[in-house]
């Protein structure tokens, strides 16, 4: 059984997918950590409700130091004997060194059909570019930011009068299909991509 640990910053609507999947029988991974850098952070009390552990490092009193903010984060992803990390609207950006140590075993869900608009505001800028549709994305984390090679991706159209908002919530709808299927296949050991229609 593979060990997931999940990794949020607010709601955490994308962990609440995952885990509820893990729960289904037959799934090759079982969630052992749910951990925020934010202490307040929902999802984290969503979490605790399933019977999730839970942890927090608050990332501001670390200020810029990256690498001692992860050195504290690192202790209870070890502790939980994490095989896979998933980061499930995580906002932190990872080093390189971090990154490099869960290589091949990390995955980040990106709210935008990769390559296209890595970063921020992805939904407005797929509305300012005009095009007809927009999705989600998951994908191998590497030192790149939102590069990694991909496990899936689902795609919307985008609807007459759609607004950033309007348009993130009929995206968000299939992160919370994309994803699970992504780490059912993943913790089996298959890495062939899923694409949602
Ligand atoms: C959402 O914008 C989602 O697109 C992205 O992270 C944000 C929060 O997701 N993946 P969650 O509800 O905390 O999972």
């Amino acid at each position: 059984m593979k060990r997931v640990a999940i990794l949020i910053s607010g709601g955490g609507s994308n962990m609440l997918a995952l885990v509820r999947d893990m729960a289904q029988p037959g799934h090759a991974a079982m969630p052992v950590l749910v951990l925020s850098n934010d202490p307040k952070a929902a999802g984290l009390e969503r979490a605790s409700a399933l019977g999730v552990p839970v942890a927090a490092v608050d990332h501001r009193p670390f200020a810029k130091d990256r690498e001692a903010f992860e050195a504290e984060l690192l202790r209870p992803i070890l502790a939980s004997g994490a095989d896979i990390l998933c980061l499930a609207g995580f906002m932190r950006v990872l080093t390189p060194g971090f990154v490099h140590r869960f290589s091949g075993r990390m995955l980040n869900i990106h709210p935008s059909l990769l390559p296209k608009y890595p970063g921020l505001h992805t939904h407005q800028r797929a509305l300012d570019a005009g095009d007809a549709e927009a999705g989600c994305t998951v994908h191998e984390v590497t030192p790149v930011l939102d590069d990694g090679p991909i496990l899936g991706q689902a795609r919307v159209p985008v609807e007459p009068g759609d607004t950033a908002e309007t348009l993130a919530a009929r995206v968000l709808r299939e992160e919370h299909r994309l994803y699970p299927a992504v780490l059912r296949r993943y913790a089996a050991g298959d890495r062939t991509p899923v694409w949602l229609p």
